[in-house]
Formats: structure tokens, sequence, C-alpha cells
């Protein structure tokens, strides 16, 4: 069976030197590991971790999301997903991950037959406006997701989107061109959904958005480009099972989380995840906000100031060896870079045996774009070790379903373990509230007077520091 596999040879003191964590640092942090490991098994048993179950949930939401997408897909050209944050980087990402590079762009047939995949997570008019240009939008179907079902810009794509569709069809034919994900009760979405008809599927009530690509936030998009999600769910499980080895040095997702905690009191405050295939780079910016939004915090759970949390950064191999590889050998040092590579890659493309006679290309005719993008990876490691940069390797053995299943899951159990070395709470995000508060505040929106009023007291801007 294909398991993920961590290697973090060059994350010790042995190997790095100085910048690395000695074995006598994670024997010392046994006590507070084991009372992390009791915590995150408590927390699943009350019921307060659900994303954990979401490898096992029941068959009835599955057959109802497959089912939906048979008598769906040939109807539409295009399927749009409306949603931000946690809402949109899991379908990204999965989506990245599997299909065809260019899927977009291929004939129908050589996409399975499904429909063309976009995702409008941003309000910035121009791009919105753009995706206007390349779809009809009374050929698509549009999936509104949101846990909240409040969230502006989701919100404010959704209303753009059904006053076209409004204007393009008649009145009974917009709700088929309509599907929303949400939660069950709460929030303005599901009252919509319900007084207009449109078809819904649940966010359940205990998962939080950077938590939920395994709910129907992810399922749907995923089976709409005709990605297996019960193989996704299986390679879940398959780390779950993994993830309750309860000695925390041989369970990966917690010595990930450990590792980390323990680079971070050394003053690592940067995650650097790199992953060597285009079809990963997109698990980048998943991670980065599972990352930023679960660890980056203010108080700890005793409510004490502590401002934790390691900024992610994302970069791909090889691409940014040259962009950003100088930085992180010879600048301050202050990351931990986490390579993430794949054994097998879907294709290999050999390069041709020209230019025997000059050395510095005729080297390279015979080997394989396979075998060069590895070594670079190899060659990448080589050199944190050498400039003494803590780095760790993550290996799958190939891209498909199964594997970033057991992906997935194990960054979200290495977020939860590593908040709880931290003792904080990594499923709340008041930072991002504060924004979303300010937001309504500025508009007027009912309800945030007393935001816009505290607002309204901050400090003037100065013309002498306006250029
Ligand atoms: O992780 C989170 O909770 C957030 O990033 C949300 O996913 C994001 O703000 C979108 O929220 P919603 O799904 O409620 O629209």
């Amino acid at each position: 069976m294909d398991r993920l596999k961590m290697d973090y040879n060059h994350m010790m003191m042995e190997f790095v030197g100085k910048a690395g964590i000695s074995t006598t640092d994670l024997d010392a942090l046994a006590f507070q590991a084991e009372r992390a490991v009791r915590a995150m098994e408590e927390k699943r048993q009350a019921g307060q971790m659900d994303w954990r179950d979401l490898p096992y949930q029941s068959e009835e939401i599955l057959k109802d999301i497959l089912q939906y997408v048979s008598e769906v897909k040939d109807q539409v050209e295009a399927f749009v997903v409306l949603g931000i944050g946690g809402s949109a980087l899991g379908p990204i990402a999965v989506q990245q991950a599997i299909n065809h590079p260019f899927y977009n762009e291929l004939p129908r047939e050589k996409r399975g037959g499904y429909p063309r995949f976009y995702v409008a997570d941003n309000v910035d008019p121009e791009r919105l406006s753009a995706l206007f240009d390349v779809i009809d939008v009374t050929k698509c179907l549009f999936n509104c997701i949101s846990k909240s079902g409040s969230t502006s810009e989701t919100m404010s794509q959704f209303m753009i989107i059904k006053e076209m569709l409004e204007e393009r069809l008649p009145k009974e034919e917009v709700k088929n061109h309509i599907v929303c994900t949400t939660d069950a009760e709460k929030g303005n979405l599901v009252k919509i959904a319900k007084e207009e008809g449109y078809r819904m599927f649940v966010v359940p009530a205990g998962v939080g958005g950077r938590f939920s690509e395994l709910t129907p936030v992810g399922l749907l998009p995923a089976a709409m480009c005709g990605i297996d999600i019960r193989a996704l769910l299986a390679g879940a499980a398959e780390m779950d099972r993994r993830s309750k080895e309860p000695n925390w040095r041989k369970n990966l997702a917690f010595l990930y989380g450990a590792l980390h905690y323990l680079a971070m009191r050394q003053g690592k405050n940067i995650s650097v995840m790199m992953p060597y295939a285009d079809s990963l780079k997109y698990i980048a910016d998943w991670y980065a906000q599972l990352w930023a939004e679960s660890l980056g915090k203010r108080y700890d759970n005793e409510g004490h100031e502590v401002f934790v949390g390691q900024t992610p950064v994302k970069a791909l191999g090889v691409t940014d060896q040259h962009s950003q590889v100088q930085l992180y050998t010879e600048g301050p040092f202050d990351k931990v870079v986490v390579l993430l590579g794949v054994e097998e890659y879907k294709t290999t493309l050999t390069i041709p045996k020209l230019y025997q006679d000059i050395p510095s290309l005729g080297f390279l005719g015979g080997v394989t774009q396979n075998q060069l993008i590895q070594t670079e990876q190899m060659a990448t490691e080589y050199a944190l070790l050498k400039s003494g940069r803590p780095n760790l390797t993550i290996t799958l053995p190939r891209v498909n379903e199964f594997m970033l299943g057991q992906l997935l899951y194990f960054f979200e159990v290495a977020t939860a373990f590593t908040g709880e070395l931290l003792q904080i709470n990594a499923f709340d995000q008041p930072g991002v509230e504060e924004g979303k508060n300010a937001t309504y505040a500025m508009f007027g929106r009912p309800g945030y007077e007393e935001k816009k009023r505290e607002l309204e007291m901050r400090p003037a801007k100065k013309d002498c520091y306006i250029l």
C-alpha cells in the first residue's frame, strides 16, 4: 500500500548543527507532548474534533454527492465555486493535484465528460468580470460555499451571479444553476437556499472552514471534476489509523508538530512549504491557511498573551530555487523548510541527446525531466544541509486521491497537535473575524454601529507620511 513518508534527519542537530534540534530537546518535550497526545484524544472523544471523523462519514452523504454529480454534470459546461479561504483553498488544491494541469483547455471527452472548473475566490472586479468573458453563465453550475453563510466576498459574488442568471434565464430555471454548501441551520445562505429552492449540501456544524476539505465543501467540487472522493477519504482514513499511534516519537503527524514547535521555540517563525511537483503547488496555499490561521494566536488557552505562530511561505521546486533558495541558505536562521517530493510522476519525459559536443548541455542528453527535478530536490536538500538549515522531506509515492487524502489529513493532525503543544485554540480565527467585522462596520451594516464608532476613533493618517 502507498504510504506517505517523513524524513526528518535534517531537522536534527547532528546533521545541521546548532540550528537543529537535539535528541535532548525531544526528550525534554516528553511531558508536554504526552499531555498534547491525551488532549487530542480527549477532544476527539468529547466531539470537539469532528473533522477527525470525516474519513468515515456516512455512505448516504457520499451517495448523495455522487448521485447529484451524475444528474447534473452533463447539463453544464462549467462548474464554478464561489467561496473563499477554507471554502476555496481545499477545492483548488485537490483539483489541481489530481486533474490535468490544463484541465479546462482539454476537450470535454478528455476531461472524462466533466465540466470545466473555476473558482471565483476573490472580490477583485477585474477577475470576476474576466471570468464572464470565458464562461456563459447560463451554461454553468455555481456552487456557493460558505459555512457561515454570511461572508461578504462569497455572498457578493453570489448576488452578482444570481442577478445575471435571473436576467438571462426564465425564473424557474435559475435554481438549476445554483447549488449551496453551508451550515444546516445557521446563516443567510441556508435561509436563501431554502426559500429559493436551491439544492443544498451541508457543512457539519463542528467542522471549521480550514478543516472542511473532506466535507461536501471539497467533496462536491472534487466529484464534479471526476475525482475519486472515496479514495480521497480512504487515504485520510489510512492517515487517521497511523495518527492513532500513541507514541508521539513514532507518530509522523505528531512528530511534525513537535519538530516545528521546538523550532519555533528557537525563533524559527517561518514555515516554508516547497512542493517539487506542480500538481502540489496549491497544497502549499491550502497549508498556508491551515498553519497560519490555526497557529497564529495572540492568547493561549489561559488568556495569556503569547503571540505565537509560524508565517507560512509558499515555494515551488524547482522554480523557486531560482528565486528564494538563496535566502533560505544564506539569510536569517528563522525558517523550517519542508520539501514535498514525489517518487513517481504521472508521466516521464526524456531529454533528447542533443549538443553532445557541448559538455555543459550534453550531460542532460538521455536524462529524464523526472530525474532532473528529483535530483534538483536532493541538491536543494544538500544546499540546506550544508548551510545548516533545518529541513524535512515528505514524500508521496505518487500523487493520486489516496495519497492526497493521507497528505491533507496528515497536515490537519499535525496542525492540531502543534496547537496543543502551544496550548492555544487552533480552531478559532479571531483575527479574521476582526477584519470581517471592520468591513461590515465601514459599510454601515446594522448591528456594527459600535465597531464603526471604534473605527472612527482610529488615529488619522498624517500627510507627511504620504508621498
Ligand atoms: O478557516 C476559516 O474558518 C476561514 O478561513 C473561512 O473558511 C473563510 O473565512 C470563509 O468562511 P465561510 O466558509 O464561512 O464563508
